[in-house]
């Protein structure tokens, strides 16, 4: 065999396992609920426990348990799926999620997503935690996503023929203006301030120098967080309707005054923009 036809058939492979385990991970959600999952909320470090107003726990399923689905060990990624429904609409509750540094490739991060859109989800409301680049962020604020800049160097679709998507899909618009209005309107309703801005996705795990952290706001970005980019290219190359919400949870503005960023003040921030997340993600979805 010459070098080049290896190469197909290890390329095709890869295809092939992918497909595979995409199919493997739906699988072991439809067992657990045969309903069409009509949205999906992917609840970031701190965020998991979503509750809505008119919808009852129709299935739970540890990520331990669907089969393929590569391990969440990030801290205080829950790795729990919850589907919960108000008899007309099913939605899963996903707490935890896949980052590419833990050591997963960018189409495994991305698995979930595949499998929900051949579950039947049209919309994907994605959560995370972030640090504040624009100087007039807080720490427990939240940020609407208006765009992203994948700065991980990864993309889900290398390699991929067209059985989830085409091959160059769209992303000039990758977060839904009409799900973003709703977000804005639920915000209102509820006296939130919500920041609109744009989210840069790195790779981490180390957080970013200082000067990155400058050039990223020369860059045009609002704030800089380790997941979501790679998911929303995903549910794009799907074709499902995007949301995006930051929870900011550290000054990331890389000036003089810049402090060492800890995890424990990433955490407690987490949680304060987490509940306003919680209202309005509950505004959107009850709506
Ligand atoms: N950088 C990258 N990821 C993050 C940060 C940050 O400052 N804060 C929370 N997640």
């Amino acid at each position: 065999m010459n070098h080049s036809a290896f190469s197909i058939d290890s390329l095709e492979s890869r295809r092939q396992h992918f497909k595979k385990t995409v199919s493997s991970v739906s699988n072991s959600i439809s067992q657990v609920c045969d309903h069409t999952i009509d949205q999906a909320v992917i609840l970031g470090s701190g965020l998991s426990g979503l509750s809505l107003t008119g919808f009852e726990t129709i299935a739970k399923i540890s990520y331990l348990d669907i089969k393929g689905l590569p391990k969440s060990t990030a801290p205080s990624h829950k790795g729990k799926l919850e589907l919960v429904s108000n008899g007309s609409t099913t939605i899963a509750l996903c707490s935890g999620r896949q980052h590419l540094y833990e050591g997963y490739s960018a189409q495994e991060v991305c698995i979930l997503i595949y499998a929900l859109s051949t579950l039947g989800t049209r919309s994907l409301f994605v959560t995370n935690a972030a640090g504040a680049l624009n100087p007039e962020y807080c720490p427990g604020d939240v940020m609407l996503i208006d765009d992203h800049i994948n700065f991980t160097g990864h993309n889900p679709l290398i390699g991929q023929d067209e059985q989830f998507g085409i091959t160059f899909p769209d992303m000039s618009q990758a977060y839904n203006k009409s799900l973003s209005h709703h977000a804005k309107a639920a915000a209102n309703r509820k006296s939130i301030t919500l920041h609109c801005g744009v989210y840069m996705g790195v790779t981490g795990p180390s957080l970013e120098t200082s000067a990155e952290r400058r050039m990223f706001r020369t860059l045009g970005a609002d704030a800089v967080g380790m997941s979501t980019v790679l998911e929303v290219i995903a549910a794009n190359h799907t074709a499902m309707n995007v949301l995006g919400l930051s929870a900011i949870t550290n000054l990331a503005l890389g000036d003089e005054n810049q402090k060492p960023d800890t995890i424990e003040e990433v955490l407690a921030h987490a949680a304060t923009a987490g509940a306003k997340i919680k209202c309005i993600l509950e505004g959107v979805l009850g709506a």
